[in-house]
């Protein structure tokens, strides 16, 4: 698809701003624009020198008397704490009354961790605006999509196509960014927090309007790609397009969507510029987003921030490594480099169905595990527990009374792991030699039609990326127009939409001698979310895949397959394929089914010069799937990081500096022994070069090259 270029995109923007303002219900004039930010020091300061793991925590100094933060930050340091994210619900604190600015108590704050070794991410607050701002500018609230107006007092609150919120935004951060944007301390910045919430209001539904006929121009090509005629929704206006609420066209849905993304792309930048223009280049910027959510499109976003970050919740139940590592993965491939799981749990949350605790060394289990999938620091939500507020329940550090809560003790624990082994992680990331293909329009698009209610994106993509990760211990995940040169294999589990130019991509890795595993509901639909004038997976692909999809099918109950792909059964979904060409081989066929499907051909597969292309038809049951993941690693020459290790423990690789480190985690409550191919030294419980590595339940080794 091709987007709107940022330019075009900015006149649009001025231009929608201009409109809104004069058109939108202004019951009082917009805030004027602040005085310069004072900053405390204008040298630009050489900044700290970062450990090279960095374990942290979200600290609210403002809900805490000064007398006590002396306290929190000796307790700390104590634990091997070397961050804290600070300021990013604190608006009320920072800007008491409209245009007063206090931050003295934030520079205390931040100097104080300074003297502890702590450095400070500070978070912008514009997802929690003060009461005065909401109950003088109503108009800033959001509308939900039954039509009532939010009230104040929770976050996200705010609508960010507002003129006079942005507004107020930039403003708060420019302050902070003119106080703090040379402070040695302050290491990088937060923008909001989880971006999210929507609004229905009248004023972003006038913009949604700019914004699509910035991106089409006339309304008969609207009318034509979205076909309008279909129950008569040919619009002859821009004025009567609607903000999509429940079932609508799909094409106005997706747009839907896009629009979204750019409204946060540009309330994200309308921060960013003014923290850049007031800051260091050391301090980074970033924002925390939020795993699998799909509200807007990540890549887009990331563009204009120096690293990515999440926020990495189990809720309910217990880590399962792999899907854990999919998000790890994912996030990395925002920037296609490290980036910091910014909030995760320790021990509990308070907002899922069933609270429980982590068990003992499973909060340590997952600490390592982000490190081996890239992260460079791991910061716990939270410090301590406001002694008011919704999130009383949640996890934590410290207790109420301010005393260490029992995972405490782990936590010193990684903090001493953390701080040994942090020299030698320094410049060192994943590399791999497979990727899996993940974008936003696919999931919308299926998401917004799944056909089958048990047609769940994240687990389907899962079912790819479960046997792939074990066999191959590195995956990426990347966007399909990321660059594919280095890879030997690529996995786009579920590439529904799918224009000419990502299928114009994938054919030159294919034909530069990669082998390309499309899954089913691949090349269906076009950057408009209309379907395909030619079959699955589009006219491109099928031209050297030698096939394509006849038929896909609901499945009500599993249908069986076998052949040399394995023996086992599609459920779901399956697609009927047709081998149109005499070298494309048959590796599965379906069974006995639904009469359509019974003998046809359920996986197919076929040699392009060096490289290969194969389509799975079906949503595989995992022993299938894993035999088939097998053959795919097999086929294209892909080698696991490290060997064959038991079930149940992960292999992560990093590599820098000239040489790989292994990671390597039982995630198993039982004792595990892995052989390894050459010997190597245990760097984290230290120890001589062995050839065999002894994991205690949920142990973990960090394992260098022997010297
Ligand atoms: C989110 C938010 C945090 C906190 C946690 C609780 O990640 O960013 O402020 O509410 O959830 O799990």
């Amino acid at each position: 698809m091709k987007r709107l270029t940022y330019l075009a995109y900015w006149v649009f923007l001025c231009s929608a701003v201009i409109c809104s303002g004069a058109q939108a219900p202004s019951p009082s004039p917009a805030p004027k624009p602040s005085a310069r930010p004072r900053p405390l020091a204008t040298a630009p300061s050489p900044g700290p020198k970062l450990p090279g793991l960095i374990l942290g925590a979200a600290w609210y100094p403002e809900h805490w008397p000064e007398s006590r933060w002396e306290e929190d930050l000796r307790l700390m340091q104590e634990a091997g704490l070397h961050t804290v994210r600070v300021g990013e619900f604190a608006w009320s604190r920072m800007e008491p009354e409209e245009g007063k600015f206090d931050f003295a108590w934030l520079d205390r704050a931040v100097a104080l961790a300074g003297q502890h070794d702590i450095f400070v991410v500070l978070g912008t607050p514009t997802a929690a605006a003060p009461a005065w701002l909401t109950e003088k500018y109503p108009d800033t609230l959001v509308t939900e999509w039954n039509g009532r107006r939010a009230t104040h007092g929770n976050r996200g609150q705010c609508r960010p196509t507002s003129a006079r919120y942005r507004e107020f935004s930039r403003r708060i951060a420019e302050q902070m960014a003119g106080r703090f944007g040379h402070n040695p301390h302050v290491i990088g910045w937060q923008t909001d927090n989880e971006f999210g919430p929507v609004s229905y209001d009248e004023d972003t539904r006038r913009q949604f309007q700019q914004w699509l006929k910035a991106r089409y121009k006339t309304l008969d090509s609207l009318n034509q790609h979205w076909s309008t005629s279909y129950w008569s929704q040919t619009y002859n206006n821009w004025q009567e397009i609607p903000i999509p609420i429940g079932g609508h066209n799909p094409g106005l849905k997706l747009e839907w969507q896009r629009f979204i993304t750019d409204t946060f792309r540009d309330f994200n930048r309308n921060q960013v510029a003014v923290i850049r223009a007031h800051s260091d280049p050391r301090q980074f910027i970033t924002h925390n987003f939020m795993g699998w959510y799909d509200g807007f499109d990540h890549y887009v976003l990331s563009q204009d921030l120096d690293l990515a970050s999440w926020d990495d919740y189990i809720g309910t139940g217990h880590l399962d490594p792999a899907s854990n590592a999919l998000l790890h993965d994912l996030t990395r491939g925002f920037k296609r480099k490290n980036f910091w799981v910014m909030e995760t749990q320790p021990g509990s949350v308070n907002w899922a169905q069933v609270n429980n605790s982590l068990d003992r060394g499973e909060v340590r289990d997952m600490a390592w595990e982000a490190i081996g999938h890239g992260a460079d620091a791991v910061s716990y939500w939270q410090w301590r527990s406001a002694l008011g507020g919704q999130e009383q329940y949640h996890g934590t550090i410290v207790g109420a009374d301010g005393k260490p809560v029992p995972l405490y003790e782990e936590i010193a624990q990684i903090g001493k792991e953390f701080a040994r082994m942090g020299e030698g992680f320094r410049g060192t990331s994943p590399t791999a030699e497979t990727a899996l293909l993940q974008d936003y329009d696919s999931r919308w698009a299926i998401q917004f039609q799944r056909h089958s209610q048990g047609f769940d994106t994240f687990q389907h993509f899962l079912s790819y990326y479960r046997p792939l990760e074990t066999l191959t211990q590195g995956l990426d995940v990347v966007h399909p127009m990321a660059p594919l040169t280095a890879y030997r294999l690529v996995v786009a589990p579920h590439l529904n939409v799918l224009p000419d130019a990502v299928a114009d991509h994938l054919l030159e890795f294919v034909q530069g001698g990669g082998h390309l595993v499309l899954g089913p509901r691949s090349g269906m639909k076009d950057a408009y979310n209309a379907l395909l004038p030619s079959r699955q997976p589009g006219s491109i692909l099928s031209a050297i895949l030698g096939g394509d999809v006849r038929q896909y099918y609901a499945l009500e109950k599993p249908a069986p397959l076998s052949g040399p792909a394995g023996e086992g059964e599609a459920k779901i979904w399956a697609e009927m394929l047709e081998a149109t060409a005499p070298d494309t081989e048959v590796l599965a066929r379906y069974g006995k089914s639904n009469g359509w499907l019974d003998g046809q051909p359920a996986v197919i597969t076929r040699r392009v010069g060096a490289g290969r292309i194969t389509y799975v038809g079906g949503w595989l049951d995992d022993k299938t799937m894993a035999s088939l993941a097998a053959w795919m690693v097999q086929v294209s020459q892909v080698k696991p990081a490290l060997g064959a290790v038991p079930e149940g423990v992960e292999v992560c690789r990093r590599s820098g500096q000239g040489q790989d480190i292994f990671i390597v985690i039982n995630h198993t409550t039982e004792p595990q022994t892995i052989s390894l191919p050459h010997p190597m030294r245990e760097a984290l419980r230290g120890g001589g070069a062995t050839s065999s590595l002894l994991l205690p339940p949920r142990e973990v080794g960090v394992l260098l090259p022997a010297e």
